[in-house]
């Protein structure tokens, strides 16, 4: 199979506006919910990436009629064919777990491949597994499948030992179609939470504790199917606030989704750069005395660990020494050696923390896509850097960017994808 590079030659002047598409990780909970209820279901605002064409594939493989129509997708469910979502693709996703919960409520007998993603370091899975098994699965965690199996699931009343988002939302999933009240303690309350909750309440579920961290969830065994437009994609949004702080850019991205953002506009702020909504598009509107800054990760309302490697190529341009902490993954610097290459002074100092030397100026090299953000962040690194850029492993940005490519040539960027 061939690869995909993405080669681009810094330096132009981006000049435009940029939309802002559906939120993946919104989309992908949200799909996965419809193996809860028969019907017919329309879903607007779904980012056409790479992991929601897997997600799509999964729940096709479940027995799911899948028609799509640019942003929208129509999913029939007249019935699963079976519980187990084991084909290979899936493998590169998080889809599968996020189709453990509601698929061992409804069928009582599932087996899905052990979920994939972007290599982040540990990514636990070990909360979704206890709370159903609470809830009464017979969970057999093994090396290449997850098998759990349930006669009768329960309600229960569960404390979230630490935040985790795609927990919170299978958890929540699996509780939906449980008769009785589950209490989820500590859940994280990500925007994409909050919309998997609209969707799952017009699905018939009682949901009550929305944007807080308890959840009171009264399920029943019969839903009903349910229409919904997926919320703007807030990591999207700010990685494109990133771009049009850099260097003389004149970039209007549209607002939607503005309040999912205010960490990073408050870190802006504080480096001295401010935005303002201006007629539905946040436009920047001063930016001086630009200083370095000290960011660490959180869970939301917090700055994003999807925000990290973006900012970061920020911070290669700002005078005198930025740092990040990274608290939520334990393997998410791997950009800092390819910004290195390009002549960005990063210093890892552990696991979770990394020193930023500026301003370096950035030349183009050949580097390597490690994840999708990382990604992300060598492209923004290559509109502003002198020369060629080459990315491998392309892919990576495929998986949750939608149209990236095409949004920064509309603006003026000379970025193109090349296949060999
Ligand atoms: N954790 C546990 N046990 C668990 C679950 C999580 O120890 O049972 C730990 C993880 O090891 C990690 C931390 O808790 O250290 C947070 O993990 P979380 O479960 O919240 O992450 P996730 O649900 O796997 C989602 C997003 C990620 C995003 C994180 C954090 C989706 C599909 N993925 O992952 O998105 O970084 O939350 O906000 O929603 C991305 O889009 O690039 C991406 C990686």
């Amino acid at each position: 199979m061939s690869e995909e590079y993405i080669v681009i030659h810094g330096k132009n002047r981006l000049r435009g506006s940029i939309n802002i598409s559906g939120a993946k990780n919104s989309a992908l909970p949200i799909i996965a919910s419809t193996v809860l209820a028969e019907g017919r279901y329309e879903l607007s605002n779904i980012p056409m990436v790479r992991d929601i064409e897997i997600m799509l594939e999964a729940i096709r493989e479940l027995g799911l009629e899948v028609k799509r129509n640019a942003n929208k997708v129509e999913i029939i469910n007249r019935g699963l064919k079976k519980g187990h979502v084991v084909s290979d693709i899936v493998k590169k996703t998080r889809a599968s777990i996020l189709l453990l919960g509601p698929l061992v409520s409804k069928t009582g007998d599932v087996r899905v491949v052990q979920p994939g993603g972007c290599p982040l370091g540990r990514r636990d899975i070990g909360f979704h597994i206890e709370a159903l098994s609470k809830m009464g699965a017979e969970i057999e965690n093994g090396s290449e499948y997850i098998v759990a199996k349930a006669n009768r699931m329960k309600e229960i009343e569960y404390e979230f030992p630490s935040k985790t988002v795609t927990g919170t939302e299978n958890i929540l999933m699996a509780a939906s179609l449980i008769n009785g009240k589950t209490v989820l303690k500590n859940c994280a309350i990500e925007p994409e939470i909050g919309d998997m909750i609209d969707m799952l309440t017009k699905m018939g579920v009682d949901i009550k504790g929305k944007d807080s961290d308890t959840l009171i969830i009264n399920g029943k065994r019969e839903l009903n199917s349910a229409n919904h437009k997926i919320i703007h994609d807030r990591i999207e949004l700010g990685t494109y606030l990133i771009l049009a702080s850099m260097d003389d850019n004149e970039i209007v991205v549209n607002a939607e989704g503005s309040d999912y953002v205010r960490s990073l506009l408050d870190i802006l702020e504080d480096m001295g750069i401010y935005f303002v909504n201006y007629k539905g598009n946040l436009v920047l509107y001063q930016k001086e005395n630009l200083k370095p800054i000290n960011i660490e990760t959180q869970p939301y309302p917090g700055f994003p660990t999807d925000l990290q490697a973006q900012i970061a190529t920020l911070l290669t341009q700002i005078d005198g020494e930025s740092g990040i902490r990274e608290n939520i993954f334990d393997n998410r610097f791997a950009y800092a050696d390819e910004l290195n290459k390009m002549g960005a002074k990063i210093e890892k100092i552990d696991d979770y923390n990394i020193k930023i030397k500026g301003k370096t100026e950035l030349k183009g090299n050949k580097i390597i896509g490690t994840d999708l953000r990382a990604t992300a962040s060598l492209v923004l690194a290559g509109l502003i850097a002198e020369g060629e850029t080459i990315i491998s492993n392309a892919y990576q940005l495929f998986r949750g960017y939608e149209n990236m490519v095409g949004k920064l040539r509309n603006i003026g960027a000379d970025i193109e994808v090349i296949r060999r």
